[in-house]
């Protein structure tokens, strides 16, 4: 099946808008994506006929909130292939995923432990670690990268050490599209005893996720970046795991017995899902994935890698273009830089033409100073974007260096 590209415009009512005056153009998806209509009528459906509290009620409304819910909740482990629906915890997004994680090893992380992660980590996969190694006085060690901007398997493998607690990486960089062979690591990871977590947010609307290949630990993602709602996201934890730690969150839901004097906590997924859940935001979820799998994720694959070589070869032939992170297994994100011109001003008059990117260090401020650089403007692709765009961006980027240096 190839991609029906009017069709899959036509869904996404957001691209018809005009900005100042100029069709959109939406190279922001590494941001968040666009939502299409599915996602949209999901969630107002819910509000204007299902809504209701899940897990608490015996009247009609409420268990069908239940069934949807735990409905979605199947149908996102089946996505991801993971072994049991309880290993999807709900949380507010990747971050949340991460800190629920780090928040939990925080009890586990003695003096001396050491957490290892890479230099192309967005904060999010790098502040709760650094945060929770400083309060333990643990130590947060970090591979740095080829001059591609991947990663050197044996460099990894060098830093572990006996004392070697977690190692936490991002599947997809969100500033290089550097694919990281997770699998491998996982590989190496494990033949040490050590737990891995993923950082996939970038990862879960344009690669294969599947937990059973991967064999991670733990895999986060969220709903915003694969055309679902904000706020919304799902920590993928291996039952042993889940059952070792202790809960992030505490309150209702996630308690089996509470008395004055002690609470047992619920059964996975509860144990970690304290108070009332975005119902919404997982049926949101689950239709942003239901729209992925209906186009099938090799085919988003192979038509978003000819939109990043196109947008690539087409960028490097203005005068003074650098592509930051060149790895040979990328996708979606076209990070660059251009000589005696400063990202945000490119940014600033792009924006001017209806085009949407981001300029800045994107959330990644320790590879930026492994770079050396201040920052980059970032191009990224999502299933509905065209090569008649690029051509638009790519104009527009040779009218602003010129509107800047001349
Ligand atoms: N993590 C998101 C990005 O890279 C916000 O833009």
């Amino acid at each position: 099946m190839s991609i029906d590209i009017s069709k899959i415009r036509s869904d996404f009512p957001i691209l018809s808008e005009n900005i100042y005056n100029k069709p959109l153009v939406y190279f922001d998806n590494g941001a968040t994506t666009q939502k299409p209509l599915s996602v949209i009528n999901r969630i107002s459906e819910y509000y204007k006929t299902e809504n209701s509290n899940v897990h608490r009620g015996t009247h009609y409304l409420s268990q069908i909130s239940t069934d949807h819910f735990e409905n979605a909740r199947s149908y996102i482990a089946g996505f991801v292939n993971s072994a049991s629906h309880k290993e999807i915890i709900f949380t507010k997004g990747t971050t949340e995923s991460i800190n629920l994680v780090a928040s939990s090893f925080s009890k586990i992380i003695s003096s001396g432990d050491e957490i290892i992660t890479t230099a192309m980590e967005h904060h999010s996969n790098f502040v709760p670690w650094q945060q929770l190694c400083i309060n333990n006085g643990a130590h947060l060690k970090h591979v740095d990268l080829e001059k591609d901007g991947t990663i050197d398997l044996s460099k990894l493998t060098e830093l572990i050490s006996n004392k070697t607690r977690l190692i936490t990486i991002a599947h997809i960089s969100n500033v290089l599209g550097t694919i990281n062979p997770v699998k491998e690591i996982v590989e190496i990871a494990h033949a040490h005893g050590i737990p891995v977590l993923i950082d996939g947010a970038q990862a879960i609307a344009h690669v294969n996720i599947d937990m059973q290949e991967i064999d991670c630990d733990f895999y986060a993602f969220s709903a915003h970046k694969a055309y679902g709602p904000m706020g919304m996201g799902v920590l993928y934890g291996k039952e042993e795991w889940l059952n070792k730690l202790t809960p992030y969150q505490y309150g209702g839901e996630m308690i089996k017995d509470v008395s004055f004097t002690k609470t047992t906590f619920n059964d996975l997924p509860y144990k970690f899902e304290a108070g009332t859940p975005d119902v919404a935001g997982v049926l949101g979820m689950e239709a942003g994935l239901r729209y992925i799998e209906d186009l099938g994720i090799e085919n988003i694959k192979a038509y978003e890698d000819e939109l990043l070589e196109y947008a690539s070869c087409e960028v490097k032939k203005i005068a003074g273009v650098k592509i930051i992170g060149e790895s040979v297994n990328k996708t979606a994100v076209l990070s660059l830089i251009i000589e005696g011109v400063h990202p945000f001003d490119l940014g600033t008059l792009l924006d001017q033409m209806g085009i949407a990117i981001r300029t800045g260090n994107h959330c990644a401020q320790p590879l930026m100073d492994h770079l050396n650089i201040s920052g980059t403007l970032r191009a990224s692709f999502a299933l509905y974007n065209t090569k008649d765009e690029i051509d638009i961006f790519v104009k527009a980027l040779r009218k602003a260096v010129s509107m800047i240096i001349n």
